[in-house]
């Protein structure tokens, strides 16, 4: 069975990180405008690269939760019939063992040189203009997809989805595209594990409802009885 599992900002929620649109996240206390969009950054790139240096600090303090452990044992069994698709930049997949990731919405700690166009693993600050590896410049800015800015990869994720049998979205209220869209992109069945009802619930053949730390490693195990 080919797999294509969808995340958002819900499933790192239980590791600590806060999510955007729920109460109390991230864009109650920040315009999104303001601080995620390449005008915003041609305006005042301190503030936002300050806005970038706190979260990617803040991943030195949470690990991955059972939800992302789940799709690990998943993907040791099905092995390249499972890709996660995540519109999330952090990087607790990854650190929970998923090999087959793929970053939408880029990556907090990675920093892109918009001179050279290389890309470099990045864990510290950026916000004091530190030299690219690459070409000496000091033109790295976050390697994030802001609002207005074309997602990664996307031919990859269109033909996963037209080849899957079942697309499983984890943690995201469904509002934002193209993300939002995939549900109508799969050509397999379509389930839904979330806390609440994404704006696209009822779109999807199936949904369940409840913290992602639940419901995955439930559903996992399921599949795999
Ligand atoms: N378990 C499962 N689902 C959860 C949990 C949890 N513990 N906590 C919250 N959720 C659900 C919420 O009900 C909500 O539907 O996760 C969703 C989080 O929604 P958003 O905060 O809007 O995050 P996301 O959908 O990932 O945002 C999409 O928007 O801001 C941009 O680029 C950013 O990638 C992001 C994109």
């Amino acid at each position: 069975m080919r797999i294509v599992v969808l995340t958002g900002a819900g499933i790192s929620a239980e590791s600590g990180l806060t999510t955007f649109r729920d109460s109390g996240g991230l864009w109650e206390g920040h315009d999104p405008m303001q601080v995620a969009t390449p005008e915003a950054y041609a305006d005042d790139p301190g503030l936002v690269q300050r806005f970038y240096d706190a979260r990617r600090a803040a991943l030195t303090q949470v690990e991955p939760n059972a939800a992302h452990h789940a799709l690990v044992r998943l993907e040791a069994a099905l092995g390249d019939d499972l890709l996660v698709v995540t519109q999330n930049v952090d990087d607790l997949h990854e650190r929970a063992g998923s090999r087959r990731v793929h970053h939408i919405h880029g990556r907090l700690r990675s920093a892109w040189c918009t001179r050279c166009d290389e890309r470099h693993d990045w864990h510290g600050p950026l916000a004091d203009g530190p030299a690219c590896p690459a070409c000496g410049g000091s033109e790295l800015r976050p390697d994030i997809v802001w609002f207005g800015e074309i997602p990664y990869g996307m031919d990859l994720v269109e033909e996963a989805l037209e080849e899957c049998d079942l697309f499983v979205s984890i943690g995201t209220s469904g509002v934002v595209y193209p993300a939002a869209a995939f549900v109508h992109w799969a050509r397999g069945a379509t389930l839904e594990l979330n806390l609440e009802p994404s704006a696209g619930a009822g779109d999807f053949a199936e949904s369940r409802r409840g913290p992602a730390t639940r419901l995955v490693p439930d559903w996992v195990n399921e599949l795999l009885a």
